[in-house]
């Protein structure tokens, strides 16, 4: 048997769990819901940097060439991302043609960074690639570029998730003066959960 006063007391708890919990959820999917970082490649050094037959011809099989290059990444969530030291890689069809190093940094909330670095471009393996000659003559050369951050996520300063986010751009080039860099990246964010 339960007094009233228990009754009202359970009643009371019960709907105060419940607007905590309505709470909770409504900031989880609004605030709280986490969304891809937008992040860009900007190949700096590529505008000034021209394929032409008499350069092609001074390459040998081992020639690198380092391009500048401005990766900016954009934070839309209500917490901050924290990612360490990373490397991506460039490639043409399936082969590896160019790494990319990326240094660890911090993300704070909302906001954007632009890191530099560079690509390492092994162009004498790429010039010297099955499929170069035919995309050298259509007049577009198309390289991929993947990287992973691995890191933490830390919303409202206490809650502290690990993530990675992929990244994956398509580069394209005009040749043999690529007046024009297009490059398109798509990312996603995953909890390490
Ligand atoms: C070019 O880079 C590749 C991979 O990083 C390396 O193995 C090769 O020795 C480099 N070539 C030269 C000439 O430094
Ligand atoms: C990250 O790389 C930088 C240089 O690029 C180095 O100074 C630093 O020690 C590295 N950090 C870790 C945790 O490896
Ligand atoms: C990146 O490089 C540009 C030009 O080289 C420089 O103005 C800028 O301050 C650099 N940014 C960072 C974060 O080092
Ligand atoms: C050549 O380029 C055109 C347009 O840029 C494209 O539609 C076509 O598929 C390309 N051909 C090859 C063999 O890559």
């Amino acid at each position: 048997m339960c007094s009233r006063g228990l009754k009202i007391f359970l009643v009371v708890s019960l709907l105060f769990l419940a607007t905590v919990f309505t709470a909770i959820v409504v900031l989880f999917f609004t605030i709280l819901k986490p969304r891809d970082p937008v992040i860009t490649l900007h190949l700096v050094d590529f505008q000034h940097f021209q394929l032409s037959d008499s350069f092609l011809y001074k390459l040998t099989k081992n020639s690198n060439i380092s391009l500048q290059t401005v990766i900016s990444m954009k934070n839309p969530n209500y917490g901050s991302f924290k990612y360490g030291n990373s490397s991506g890689y460039v490639k043409f069809h399936d082969m590896i043609v160019g790494v990319i190093p990326i240094k660890g940094d911090l993300i704070p909330a909302r906001s954007q960074i632009n890191m530099n670095t560079s690509i390492n471009l092994m162009l004498g393996k790429l010039v010297n690639a099955y499929e170069f000659l035919s995309d050298f003559a259509n007049g577009t050369l198309n390289l991929r570029s993947r990287f992973i951050l691995r890191g933490k996520a830390c919303m409202l300063k206490i809650i502290k998730l690990k993530t990675r986010t992929y990244t994956a751009c398509k580069i394209s080039l005009k040749l043999p003066y690529n007046k024009e860099v297009n490059s398109i990246c798509k990312s996603k964010l995953q909890f390490d959960l």
